[in-house]
């Protein structure tokens, strides 16, 4: 009805999209993933604090979600493995199911989930609980069937998400589970100072975002030289393999490409057949443990007259890309861990941009639901 395209349009506010607007809220949905959370120099959880203990002596974490909650997972994996010192496996929610996988008591089961209603998710989710395990919820949803059938959790407070592609509830994810592990790791002597330097990094993690939130004209432009392309990779490790995933997930799902996330330290054992002129490859370089393996991964690239587009940390430019031979995007940087939440958004703002320009509906992809009920 009227009615209803105007309050829509009221919502959206300034912005021709939703996914546009969540894009451009994340300093202020970062904000309220945090708010009353970082104090006195630790972090304060109520939603965990009655089951820091049992995670701590859990045997492993295994994190369940699907699609970009699952790669939000896969972002936080690393830093959780780092801060806590517990093993963390993935699993796709579908496929645990599948498999019928095994959990056990002794796991702490961390389910991320957006809605709180996929049912996936869901179905995993009264496995573990059959199978004993500590179910932890990370949601954005507060009622939702996940946040009541878990024993505990995090609500992320991104705020409501409307558009399909989730944006804005990816990085609040990621915060949400660099908080826990903040919070599981606080009883460690030894990773004091790198908590600090994480905590620090969290506090000025939204004006790190503002500051890369003005590539948008510079992604804009790049969505234009890739408007034609029939397919897209992104290659990254570490910190940013999940960054690889989400950042082609973004592109297939609402710019409607062809598009995969690749790590790169597979790159040589089969994409490589791949590279030639044509087919546009992110490179993702920001500075951390990895840089020079990926500096060479771009050797590699050009050597092959890879057409490429390099994601490094601001100045880094001619380190990654000596003669001017790649197209580069330069990023902020913040702690190594919490980088993933600086790099996703320029490859958010050029799944956006990409989708307007080839004239496809960005907050209602083709075929795809804001949350997956069925199975
Ligand atoms: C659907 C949506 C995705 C979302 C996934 C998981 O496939 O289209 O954007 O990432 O479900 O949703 P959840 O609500 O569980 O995070």
């Amino acid at each position: 009805s009227v009615l209803e395209m105007e309050v829509e349009q009221i919502k959206k506010g300034s912005y021709d999209h939703f996914m546009q607007k969540e894009i451009h809220e994340q300093p202020h949905s970062l904000t309220t993933t945090m708010r009353g959370r970082l104090k006195d120099g630790g972090v304060l959880l109520g939603g965990l604090k009655e089951h820091l203990k049992t995670i701590r002596r859990c045997r492993r974490v295994v994190f369940i979600g699907c699609g970009t909650s699952y790669n939000a997972a896969l972002a936080a994996r690393t830093f959780v493995e780092e801060l806590t010192g517990i093993p963390v496996t993935m699993e796709v929610a579908s496929d645990l199911l599948d498999r019928q996988g095994p959990i056990y008591r002794e796991d702490t089961a961390v389910f991320v989930s957006q809605s709180g209603e996929t049912a996936d998710t869901l179905l995993a989710l009264d496995y573990a609980l059959e199978n004993g395990a500590l179910c932890v919820g990370i949601t954005n949803t507060v009622g939702s069937t996940l946040s009541r059938k878990t024993h505990c959790g995090v609500h992320i407070n991104a705020g409501c998400e409307i558009g399909v592609a989730s944006t804005k509830a990816y990085t609040s994810q990621i915060v949400a589970m660099a908080m826990m592990a903040l919070a599981i790791g606080s009883d460690q002597i030894s990773t004091q100072a790198r908590r600090d330097a994480i905590i620090s990094g969290l506090t000025s993690l939204p004006s790190c975002v503002s500051e890369v939130l003005k590539l948008d004209a510079e992604m804009k432009e790049l969505a234009y030289s890739l408007i034609d392309s029939e397919s897209l990779l992104v290659f990254g490790r570490g910190y940013n393999y999940a960054t690889a995933l989400e950042g082609a997930l973004k592109v297939k799902e609402v710019a409607l490409m062809h598009s995969e996330g690749m790590l790169a330290g597979e790159m040589k054992h089969g994409p490589l057949a791949l590279v030639d002129e044509n087919l546009p490859i992110i490179v993702i370089a920001t500075h951390d443990a990895c840089f020079s393996k990926q500096q060479s991964v771009i050797q590699q690239l050009l050597s092959r007259k890879g057409r490429l587009i390099v994601m490094c940390s601001k100045g880094d430019a001619s380190a990654v890309c000596p003669n001017g031979s790649c197209r580069v995007i330069e990023v902020p940087g913040v702690a190594d861990c919490l980088q993933p939440v600086i790099n996703i958004i320029p490859l958010q703002l050029l799944a956006y941009h990409l989708t307007v320009l080839r004239g496809f509906d960005v907050d209602q992809p083709r075929n795809l639901a804001k949350s997956v009920t069925t199975q």
